[in-house]
């Protein structure tokens, strides 16, 4: 006899250690059969259930490889959109709440990076050429873009060899939606601020001239992690004022001033990577999520080392802290009783040209 998919409704007012128990109770049922993959800014009681952990790149390059049916992703859709991507046709990628998006990712569409291609094709000088490269925070579309106009993907961990790989195929790039990423990557290859410049999709020729996108060498979406943009260089001085031999450490998405204040800059993987190797007895200010901030905090509190967070006010990514206990336990009982719910499915005329993008970027990092 055909079961019903069990209702959400179901799991609402669940209590978080009620559902707690019961994550762990379907994750034992259905042992193999499903693989659990967490970003580094899950929240605890979300994180504590994961199968493997990481940044974006190393879940992707974990989901390509993964061995189980059901892919349950614990991060933002676009992560679960590359899981699908990468895995192999008969593996099922869900997403436990579908409104964990990016609000980064949703700042770039389509048909404005199209309309953007048309207008900068016809203001660029006829002998030069552009690479398209698009951050793997963005929709699987932007990806089968870059796909098929000779471009790429990057992530956060590997952005400054992408371009690299991008200006030996062309002498331009298109970089979105994240412009504080394309910028630190460009500063990094030494490319100087003022041949950086800002597309931004909502006026005509982006609000750039002839002139401007002649010389530039990187044309930057209008884009950015409303959780990033709240460190402030700041924060950073005030931090250095009250303690001389502290580090600081950032995310790339940061404001330019921030990244050039910071010790050390990279992904969220790097930040773990960096302060838990680093010497005991240090003191650390973080300028990236809440949640990773706080669990580092802990986990390295028992080697003398402090780690501080930047902002003074909260700053989590609201959309992927929508993955809750309640929605987890919901999809993995679903699963048990043979029912999948909040699947997530890139048509294949999306699917294949984005492969591409994210293969050329698996084979350059
Ligand atoms: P990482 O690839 O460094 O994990 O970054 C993803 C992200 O969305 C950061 O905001
Ligand atoms: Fe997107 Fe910012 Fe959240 Fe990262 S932190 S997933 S860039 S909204």
């Amino acid at each position: 006899m055909q079961t019903a998919t069990i209702q959400f409704d179901h799991f609402n007012a669940l209590a978080d250690k009620e559902a707690g128990e019961r994550i762990r109770a379907a994750k034992a049922a259905l042992g193999k059969k499903a693989v659990l993959l967490c970003h580094h800014y899950q929240r605890a009681d979300v994180y504590e259930h994961a199968d493997l952990t990481g940044d974006s790149l190393k879940l992707s390059r974990l989901a390509g490889e993964a061995e189980a049916e059901n892919i349950i992703f614990c991060g933002v859709h676009f992560m679960a959109e590359v899981a699908d991507i990468l895995s192999r046709p008969e593996q099922i990628s869900i997403l436990p709440d579908l409104a964990a998006g990016c609000s980064m990712a949703d700042m770039a569409n389509l048909a404005k990076v199209e309309r953007c291609w048309r207008e900068l094709s016809a203001l660029m000088n006829p002998d030069e050429k552009i690479t398209p490269v698009t951050y793997i925070n963005s929709a699987a579309d932007l990806k089968a873009f870059c796909g098929t106009h000779g471009g790429i993907v990057c992530t956060s961990s590997n952005a400054p060899k992408i371009l690299e790989w991008s200006f030996n195929q062309r002498e331009k790039v298109l970089f979105f939606p994240d412009q504080h990423l394309g910028r630190w990557s460009g500063y990094k290859m030494n490319i100087p601020l003022d041949e950086m410049v800002i597309w931004n999709p909502d006026l005509e020729q982006g609000g750039l001239t002839r002139e401007q996108i002649s010389k530039a060498k990187i044309i930057l979406w209008h884009g950015f992690c409303s959780v990033h943009q709240m460190f402030q260089p700041r924060d950073i001085i005030k931090f250095r004022n009250q303690y001389p031999d502290g580090i600081v450490i950032s995310h790339p998405e940061c404001g330019f001033e921030v990244c050039k204040q910071s010790d050390y800059i990279g992904s969220t993987e790097y930040i773990l990577k960096t302060v838990k190797e680093g010497p005991p007895n240090t003191r650390w200010l973080v300028g990236t999520e809440l949640n990773l901030v706080e669990r580092l905090a802990r986990e390295v509190k028992a080697e003398g080392k402090i780690v501080q967070f930047m902002a003074s006010t909260v700053c989590m990514c609201s959309t992927m802290q929508r993955i809750d206990p309640q929605h987890l336990a919901w999809t993995l009982e679903n699963l048990v009783a043979g029912k999948t719910v909040n699947q997530i499915k890139v048509p294949e005329h999306e699917a294949v040209p984005a492969k591409t993008a994210l293969e050329r970027m698996l084979a350059v990092s």
